[in-house]
């Protein structure tokens, strides 16, 4: 209940659904009605933040499990910053753990911990794939190939020359010279070609 572009906003899907709370009640309710956890990723929404604590709590009364929320509106896209002062609003109003997203790098990652449950890191993940190592430090070539692996055993192979390519230009993000990388990677056709144009990132 995230998803801020046009394609799935326009079908009534995505963040779209944080303007019909009844809706997406009715939702989490059908999907409870199988045998694994439900979570609810959601914004603070579509234009404005009024709402946020009531969806959060019409989510968790209708059975949801988790909440992740990043704290941007739907209007906002991917810019200006998320508001993690409503995300932890919503994390104290709630009795679901309350994972927050938004803006999380490695910098900052110890105090957005604080008033949550957890934190759900995104763009700051593939521009930083370090930001999860402890000791051991991975380059972005492995963490690529990890991102990999699981995209094509969980989703299946089309995810490779799919979803995954999308990713592409956060591997590279920061790095000199990318604009050749990313205009091969984007004609990759396959798997293996893929690895060729980006190894050694
Ligand atoms: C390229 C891209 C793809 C994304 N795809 C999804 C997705 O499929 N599902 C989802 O819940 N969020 C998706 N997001 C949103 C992120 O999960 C996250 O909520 C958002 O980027 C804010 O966190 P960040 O500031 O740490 O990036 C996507 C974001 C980007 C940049």
């Amino acid at each position: 209940m995230g998803c801020p572009v046009r394609k799935v906003f326009g079908h009534g899907e995505g963040s779209a659904l944080l303007g019909e709370p009844k809706r997406a009640a009715e939702i989490v309710k059908a999907l409870k009605k199988g045998d694994k956890p439900v979570t609810v990723k959601m914004r603070l929404g579509i234009a404005d933040k009024s709402a946020a604590v009531d969806f959060a709590k019409e989510m968790e009364q209708a059975g949801a499990d988790l909440i992740t929320v990043h704290g941007r509106t739907r209007e906002q896209l991917y810019g200006g910053e998320a508001d993690w002062d409503e995300i932890r609003k919503i994390a104290a109003a709630v009795s679901i753990p309350v994972l927050g997203n938004g803006d999380v790098r490695e910098d900052n990652l110890k105090e957005r911990m604080d008033g949550v449950y957890g934190i759900a890191i995104g763009r700051g993940a593939v521009e930083n794939p370090q930001i999860f190592s402890g000791e051991r430090k991975l380059t972005r070539y492995e963490v690529f190939l990890k991102h990999l692996e699981y995209g094509e055993e969980y989703f299946g192979e089309r995810y490779v020359t799919t979803t995954l390519r999308g990713f592409v230009p956060f591997y590279l993000k920061g790095l000199p010279n990318i604009k050749s990388v990313r205009n091969a990677a984007m004609v990759c056709k396959d798997k293996e070609s893929l690895l060729a144009v980006l190894e050694g990132i």
